[in-house]
């Protein structure tokens, strides 16, 4: 699959890494070609392509938005024609502090929907660390990765995705219940930096199937 990845940063160079190594195309989208983690990642692999943002979002039947929440709106603007396209949204709103989230009765995911006006966009990526990522099993145990969107075939073709680079995927509804990701989210960051757990940590739902 063709997969754009706007920012090249832990979030995007990871997943780009992840998913060329199970032979998707990968083109990133940034804003300087020339920054060394931009280079990084070229050398790692030349077959990762590197354009700028509209090359990316061009490029990409799977355009993933890994930049921080507050560039979500100049992206988009900058993205050209996404109609048609799955728009892939790992970020959090964060307040400056880390503390809370600075979107209160919306999200992030949201406002993306609307700016880009598009029903296919999917929360994803943004409850879990980028460590994990780069590994996704706990002893023999995936990590779970919770999804949610509006459009069914938009979640199929990113549970796949989340599947082949070893996740367990849980659709938990609507794109409104992303704004129960993004506080899942606020959940890891007290666990793993407040609480000192440290970032390999990771969520996984537990389910008795015949008890329902
Ligand atoms: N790190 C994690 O463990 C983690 C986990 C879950 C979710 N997230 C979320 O995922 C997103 C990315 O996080 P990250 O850790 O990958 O951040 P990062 O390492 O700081 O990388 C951010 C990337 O976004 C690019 N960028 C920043 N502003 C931009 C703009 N206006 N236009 C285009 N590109 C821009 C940066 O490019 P330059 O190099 O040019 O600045 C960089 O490539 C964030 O929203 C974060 O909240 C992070």
């Amino acid at each position: 699959m063709k997969i754009g990845i706007i920012g090249a940063g832990d979030v995007g160079g990871t997943l780009g890494k992840r998913w060329r190594q199970k032979g998707h195309e990968i083109m990133f989208g940034v804003r300087n070609l020339q920054s060394p983690k931009v280079q990084k990642l070229v050398q790692m692999d030349q077959n990762f392509k590197v354009g700028d943002i509209s090359e990316a979002a061009a490029f990409g039947e799977v355009i993933v938005l890994a930049i921080p929440w507050t560039s979500v709106e100049e992206t988009i603007l900058n993205s050209g024609n996404l109609s048609g396209k799955i728009l892939i949204d790992p970020t959090n709103p964060l307040t400056p502090d880390l503390k809370g989230l600075a979107l209160h009765d919306t999200s992030v995911a949201e406002k993306i929907a609307k700016l880009a006006n598009s029903t296919r966009v999917v929360k994803a990526f943004n409850a879990i660390g980028a460590r994990t990522l780069d590994n996704s099993v706990f002893d023999s145990q995936r990590a779970d990765l919770f999804i949610c969107g509006d459009d069914r075939h938009a979640k199929e073709v990113v549970e796949e995705l989340a599947n082949d680079i070893g996740f367990d995927v849980v659709d938990i509804g609507p794109l409104v219940n992303a704004r129960k990701l993004e506080q899942l989210a606020l959940l890891w960051i007290e666990l793993a930096f407040k609480q000192q757990m440290g970032p390999n940590i990771a969520f996984k739902l537990l389910k008795r199937k015949d008890d329902f």
